[in-house]
Parts: C-alpha cells; sequence; structure tokens
C-alpha cells in the first residue's frame, strides 16, 4: 500500500540528493520546486484546495506562519504528516518557508455557504464583534483585527478558513494538542467556548467575503493596538 508518511519522509532525507539531480537535470532548484511536498496538501502558493480541511498558507503573517512550522516541528501541534515532513529542518530553513508562503497572494475562493440556522449566526457574530462580557470573553475582532484579516507579524486572519478546520483549531486548543507560547490566550478563548459557541464563530466566520485580499494589517499602523489578554506568542506586539 502506498504510504505517505515514507513516501514524504524519502522525499525529506533525499533532499540533498534531489537537488543535486534537480542540478544535473537543468531543472532549477528553487524553493518553489523544494515547496512541492506541500502544495501537494496546500495547493498552488499555499492557496488551499477545495478539500476542505488543508488551511490555506499563502499570505498569512511571516512570524504567524514561523511560529507554527517551529510549532509542528516540536510537537507542539499535531498533525502526523507534517510532524514528520518538519522534524529535521532547521529554523533558517523554517524561516525561508515562512518568508515565502507569507509572500504568495493568490486570490481566495468564494466563502462556503452555509446551513447554520439564523439564531446560530447571531451568536456567532456577537462572539466576533462584540465577544460575551459574562464568560470575560474578548471578541475575536479585538486582536484579530477589525477586518478579522489579522495583525501582522504575528496574529493570522480568521477569515477564508474551512469551517472544519477552526472547529479542529479551537477543539485542539481545549484538549491541548495545539499550544502557543504561554500565556497561551487562544486556549483560554476556547477553553470559554461551549460546543454551541464553536458551531457558532466557525459558521459565520467561513461564511464571509475576504476583505483585502486577507493582507494582514500591520501593528505599526494600528498604533492604538491594546491585546485584551496576554498572548505570550505576540509578547514583542503587546
Ligand atoms: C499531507 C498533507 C500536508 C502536507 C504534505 C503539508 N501540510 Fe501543512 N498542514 C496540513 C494540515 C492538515 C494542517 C492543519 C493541521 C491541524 O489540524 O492543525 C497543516 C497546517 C499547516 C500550517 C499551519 C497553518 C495555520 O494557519 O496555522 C502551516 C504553516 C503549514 N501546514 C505549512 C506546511 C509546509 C511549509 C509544508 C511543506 C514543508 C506542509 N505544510 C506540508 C497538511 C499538510
Ligand atoms: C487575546 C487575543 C485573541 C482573542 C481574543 C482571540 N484570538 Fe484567536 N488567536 C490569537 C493569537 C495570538 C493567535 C495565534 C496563536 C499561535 O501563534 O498559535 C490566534 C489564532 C487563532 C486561530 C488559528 C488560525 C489558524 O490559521 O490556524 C483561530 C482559528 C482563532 N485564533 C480563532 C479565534 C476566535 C474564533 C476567537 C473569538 C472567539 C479568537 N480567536 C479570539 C489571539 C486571539
Amino acid at each position: 500500500m502506498f504510504n505517505h508518511r515514507n513516501f514524504l519522509n524519502c522525499i525529506l532525507l533525499a533532499g540533498g540528493m534531489v537537488s543535486f539531480s534537480l542540478q544535473a537535470q537543468n531543472i532549477p532548484d528553487t524553493l518553489t520546486q523544494r515547496l512541492k511536498a506541500c502544495t501537494s496538501c496546500h495547493g498552488a502558493q499555499g492557496k488551499a484546495t477545495s478539500d476542505g480541511y488543508y488551511p490555506r498558507i499563502a499570505g498569512k503573517p511571516e512570524g504567524y506562519l514561523l511560529h507554527q512550522l517551529k510549532n509542528f516541528r516540536d510537537g507542539k501541534r499535531r498533525y502526523p504528516l507534517m510532524n514528520a515532513l518538519l522534524s529535521n529542518m532547521s529554523d533558517d530553513y523554517l524561516k525561508e518557508i515562512a518568508a515565502f508562503f507569507a509572500d504568495q497572494h493568490p486570490p481566495y475562493a468564494l466563502p462556503q455557504n452555509t446551513d447554520a440556522s439564523r439564531v446560530l449566526m447571531a451568536r456567532g457574530r456577537e462572539l466576533v464583534i462584540s465577544g460575551d462580557q459574562q464568560k470575560k470573553l474578548p471578541a475575536c475582532m479585538s486582536c484579530h483585527g477589525e477586518k478579522l484579516t489579522g495583525v501582522a507579524p504575528y496574529i493570522p486572519g480568521v477569515l477564508g478558513l474551512p469551517r472544519d478546520y477552526i472547529v479542529a483549531q479551537l477543539g485542539a486548543w481545549q484538549t491541548g494538542s495545539r499550544r502557543a507560547k504561554t500565556p497561551d490566550c487562544m486556549q483560554q478563548v476556547a477553553n470559554k467556548l461551549t460546543p454551541v459557541d464553536i458551531a457558532a464563530v466557525s459558521a459565520w466566520l467561513a461564511s464571509k467575503t475576504v476583505p483585502d485580499n486577507g493582507i494582514a494589517i500591520s501593528v505599526v499602523n494600528i498604533p492604538q493596538f491594546r491585546l485584551p489578554m496576554q498572548c505570550g506568542s505576540v509578547s514583542d506586539m503587546q
């Protein structure tokens, strides 16, 4: 049977040989060529496929991407094929990869149709825009940016992601299989969400058209930017 994991390990272990044979055949050994293993799941330029789960990586803030690549390499996020693929990569190489994908800006796909009820959508909108004072839950917007396209360099946008992916990430924070540097604000946020809240927020976010082609605003352009909670992964932004 075809075994993805062995296949990908082979690609990596053979990294040196591959670049050698590419040169031999006069195919340019560009980063694009070497990142074919990534784009097979994440789509051309990292723009995501129609699979409905693989997240887009194109155009996300570079610092955020680098944190995620290190988190997969170091086991703070789990997805076996990604963990295997990145396990031997150096910080410098991960930096190069993060910079490459942060620079790609292919257009976004249309938002997903939703079968969520109006009540659920209203709850989703409320959590994103206003939060929930009773639960001491800040609005998603207060950190992810007014347009929800993220705040560079470390906070990703939350539009243009598949609903299933958002549900899975919030669940992963609740169970501890996704972690960011402490204090891990997203873990605290996720822990305040009920299953209905997660269904609501993911349906609402996934139904929105992405403005500005999803490009994050740089924190230097938001002089009054203050996070409502401490986030370890963005400590030098606060
Ligand atoms: C076998 C399919 C597959 C391959 C190959 C793959 N990825 Fe992934 N990648 C995924 C999945 C699935 C996730 C989401 C995992 C999760 O649930 O957290 C992910 C997540 C990511 C994330 C985090 C995205 C975010 O918004 O937080 C980054 C960055 C990433 N991959 C980069 C890469 C790079 C770079 C490569 C090549 C070195 C690569 N991936 C190869 C499937 C793949
Ligand atoms: C206090 C600030 C803060 C608040 C409030 C917040 N987030 Fe986040 N969020 C972050 C940070 C920082 C990250 C990046 C974490 C990392 O580096 O892994 C993040 C990451 C995410 C991701 C991962 C995106 C990806 O591509 O994998 C999702 C999904 C997300 N947040 C959803 C939400 C939702 C939904 C809400 C509101 C219910 C919310 N966030 C509220 C700070 C916040």
